[in-house]
């Protein structure tokens, strides 16, 4: 059986890059589910149709291709959003479950899986050998998103980032269907104050450690 690592945890509080290299160091095979939830949000947002529409949500969620996965906008604040609120729907999580289960249980190399996203340690993979939860004070990761935007030669306001931040994990921490929480199992792993290499040989301790 493969071996599955559970990263779970806030927007930019450092998941996805920890978890692709985690994914490279050990030749295991790496999943971003937040962009399955971009995918389906991006769907009703490019047809000018609203993100939180229960039905249309769950046909996006339903018919959801590859290529839909390679779409180039799905990075941008607006995919963000509209994840989050496709996300708080339950028929589109139900959807979508099947897809990260046969991946975290077959990956494509074999070897094993990373997925990161809110609830891959309580809900997807319960069973998970490993399990981080990645978290970071809001200010920092607020910090953090408006330094990546500023970078991508893009202007943003701190103030506003902030409140997005602040929003978006309202709406995460408090649906009803798989909220963002710890499992009682994860290790919690908070970067703020720890860079990237930091975070990475914490994280490779604790998976050394239950290994
Ligand atoms: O990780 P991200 O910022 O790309 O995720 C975008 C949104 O998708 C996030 O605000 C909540 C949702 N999401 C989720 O509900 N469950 C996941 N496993 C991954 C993401």
């Amino acid at each position: 059986m493969s071996i599955v690592i559970a990263i779970d945890g806030p927007a930019a509080a450092g998941k996805g890059t920890l978890a692709r290299r985690l994914a490279a160091e050990l030749g295991f095979d790496y999943l971003d589910t937040g962009l399955i939830y971009r995918a389906v949000g991006m769907k009703l947002a490019r047809a000018g149709q609203n993100p939180a529409d229960v039905a249309l949500a769950e046909q996006a969620a339903q018919s959801l291709s590859p290529d839909d996965l390679a779409a180039g906008d799905l990075r941008i604040d607006e995919a963000a959003q509209a994840a989050s609120k496709v996300a708080s729907i339950p028929g589109v999580r139900a959807a979508l479950l099947d897809f990260q289960r046969k991946f975290a249980a077959t990956p494509p190399g074999g070897k094993g899986a990373v997925l990161d996203g809110r609830d891959i340690g309580t809900v997807v993979c319960p069973e998970a050998g490993v399990k981080l939860f990645v978290t970071a004070s809001v200010e920092k990761r607020a910090e953090r998103r408006l330094k990546e935007l500023q970078e991508k030669g893009l202007g943003a306001i701190y103030g506003t980032v902030l409140a997005d931040m602040r929003e978006r994990d309202e709406r995460d921490t408090n649906r009803a269907v798989a909220p963002l929480v710890p499992a009682p199992d994860a290790t919690v792993l908070d970067t703020s104050d720890l860079d990237a290499d930091q975070a990475f040989a914490a994280a490779l301790r604790i998976i050394g450690s239950k290994r």
